[in-house]
C-alpha cells in the first residue's frame, strides 16, 4: 500500500516507516521537522510543510496525487502537555488546523483511508485498571482536548465523504526499535530519569501517596515497536471496514508503577544512589491503565513487549547511537 505519513520523521512515526519499508510498502512523509529529524527516515522521501501555513491544502493534494497515496497515517501534532496549558489557542491552532488540512486534501484527493493518532490524554481525570474505549472521556489539558476534538473531527469527515478511519488511542509509549530511532525528547518518565543520571543527579518520584500498591502512579506502558506494529494492522484492516471511524486504545492492559519503573532504570543503568521522592505534580491521575480488549479480539494485535525490554532498548539507544 502507498502511504502518506504526517509526522514520519518523528519517534513513532520513524518506527512505523521502518515497519512499511521492511515488508516493501512505499511511503512518503511530510514532516514540518520542527522535532522531527530526516536522519531517521534517510531512504524515504519528505516534504518539509507546516500544515497550517497558507497553501498547504493544495500542497498535500500534490503530494497524494504524485505519489498516488492509498492512505494516510497522521501523527503530526503538537504534543506537551505544559506547553498546551501555556499555548491552548496555539495547540488548538496547530493540531486541529493541521488535522483539518489533511481531511479537506484527501476529500479533495479522493484518498479514502486514514490512521489519526490520539491519545490516553482523552481519558483525562478518568482512572482506572481496565479503561475501555466506552469509557468517560474528560480531558484534563488542551493537549487532551485537541486529541478529542480531533477524533469527532474525524468521525464528521467519515460523514462527509467515502472514508474508512480508525483512531488509535496511545498510553505510554516507551523504549526504541533501532537505536537511531530513539526519542531525543526528554518528556517523559523514562528519558527523563535517563537525562537525570547522566547529569549525575538523583531520579525524582513526582508523589507517592497515591492510592495505589505502592504509593506512586500506575501507567501502562507500550512499547514503541508494537505501537508502530498496531499501525500496520490498522491499516490492512480499513480494506474490510464499513465506511465510519472505529477508535482502539493501544496499550497492554499491564500497569507499571513509577517506584517499580525507577527502580528497573536504576538496575539497567546500574544506579545504586539515592531517588528523591517530591511533592505530587499537577494533574496526575493516579492510575491509566488500558483494556486493550477491543482491538485484539477485532484486529488479533497486542502488546508482545515487556516494560523491561522497553527500559533496556531505550537505555542501550541512548549509550549506543551518535
Ligand atoms: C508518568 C508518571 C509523573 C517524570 C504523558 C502525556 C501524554 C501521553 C502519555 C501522548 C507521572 C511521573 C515523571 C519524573 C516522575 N502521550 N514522573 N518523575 O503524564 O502519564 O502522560 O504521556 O499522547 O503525552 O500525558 O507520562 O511520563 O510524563 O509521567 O515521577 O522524572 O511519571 O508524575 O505520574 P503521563 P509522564
Amino acid at each position: 500500500m502507498r502511504t502518506l505519513i504526517t509526522g514520519g520523521a518523528g519517534y513513532i512515526g520513524a518506527h512505523i516507516v521502518r515497519l512499511l519499508r521492511e515488508r516493501g510498502d512505499d511511503v512518503v512523509i511530510v514532516d514540518d521537522l520542527a522535532t522531527g529529524s530526516r536522519s531517521r527516515v534517510a531512504d524515504v522521501p519528505v516534504h518539509v510543510l507546516d500544515l497550517t501555513a497558507d497553501g498547504a491544502v493544495d500542497s498535500l493534494v500534490t503530494v497524494m496525487r504524485e505519489h498516488r497515496v492509498e492512505a494516510v497515517v497522521h501523527l503530526a501534532a503538537r504534543k506537551r502537555v505544559d506547553e498546551s496549558v501555556r499555548r491552548p489557542a496555539w495547540y488548538f491552532a496547530q493540531n486541529i488546523g493541521g488535522l483539518a488540512a489533511v481531511l479537506e486534501a484527501m476529500q479533495q484527493a479522493g484518498v479514502g483511508k486514514l490512521l489519526f493518532s490520539s491519545s490516553a490524554a482523552v481519558y483525562g481525570a478518568t482512572e482506572g485498571d481496565a479503561i475501555g474505549e466506552d469509557s468517560e472521556t474528560s480531558p484534563i489539558n488542551p493537549y487532551g482536548e485537541t486529541k478529542l476534538v480531533g477524533e469527532h473531527l474525524v468521525t464528521a469527515a467519515a460523514a462527509a465523504f467515502e472514508l474508512r478511519a480508525v483512531s488509535l488511542r496511545y498510553f505510554n509509549v516507551a523504549g526504541t526499535g533501532w537505536p537511531e530511532l530513539r526519542d531525543h525528547a526528554a518528556l517523559n518518565l523514562i528519558p527523563m530519569v535517563f537525562e537525570r543520571l547522566e547529569a549525575g543527579l538523583p531520579p525524582q518520584i513526582f508523589g507517592t501517596d497515591y492510592p495505589t500498591t505502592d504509593g506512586t502512579c500506575v501507567r501502562d506502558y507500550v512499547h514503541v515497536l508494537d505501537v508502530a506494529d498496531a499501525h500496520l494492522v490498522a491499516l490492512d484492516s480499513l480494506g474490510a471496514q464499513e465506511r465510519g471511524h472505529e477508535i482502539y486504545n493501544i496499550g497492554t492492559g499491564h500497569g507499571t508503577s513509577v517506584r517499580e519503573i525507577v527502580q528497573l532504570i536504576c538496575d539497567v543503568a546500574g544506579y545504586s544512589g539515592p531517588v528523591l521522592e517530591c511533592p505530587r505534580r499537577e494533574g496526575d491521575p493516579a492510575s491509566v491503565v488500558a483494556s486493550a480488549q477491543l482491538i485484539g479480539s477485532r484486529l488479533g494485535w497486542h502488546g508482545r513487549h515487556d516494560i523491561r525490554e522497553m527500559v533496556e532498548s531505550a537505555w542501550n539507544a541512548q549509550h549506543s547511537a551518535p
